[in-house]
């Protein structure tokens, strides 16, 4: 048993050591279409490889490439409204680390 216990906290403890983590002054590097990162509630994602998909959703997401979207996210831009749990999964695909604050 105490193996057990031994062996998920190395694995826990590995999987929360490796986690990737940005600087704003990082995320804001990546702020054109062809390499756009945003923030959304202190994760970092880059949606590149996504952002063609979302033009039918006639909002420009490339002004927010760079930046924290949180806002914007939640709010679909003007529309007021969250967006839809399918998109919350399919935004998880395109995580890569967590916004930490400058040390300046
Ligand atoms: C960060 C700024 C973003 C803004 C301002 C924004 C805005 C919008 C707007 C206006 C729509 C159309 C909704 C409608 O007509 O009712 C939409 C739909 C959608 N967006 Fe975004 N979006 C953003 C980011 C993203 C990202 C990063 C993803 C995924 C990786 C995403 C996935 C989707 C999907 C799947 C839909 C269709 C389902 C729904 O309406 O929730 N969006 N978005």
């Amino acid at each position: 048993m105490r193996k057990i216990i031994t062996f998920c906290f190395c694995v826990f403890a590995i999987v929360s050591w490796s986690k990737e983590t940005y600087t704003q002054e990082q995320v804001g590097v990546h702020n054109k279409s062809a390499d756009c990162w945003l923030v959304v509630e202190g994760n970092v994602y880059n949606i590149t490889d996504y952002l063609p998909k979302h033009e039918k959703y006639t909002i420009s997401l490339p002004d927010y490439c760079g930046k924290d979207a949180t806002e914007a996210w939640n709010t679909k831009g003007t529309k007021g409204e969250p967006h839809v749990k399918k998109a919350k999964l399919l935004l998880k695909k395109y995580f890569v680390g967590e916004l930490i604050k400058s040390s300046s």
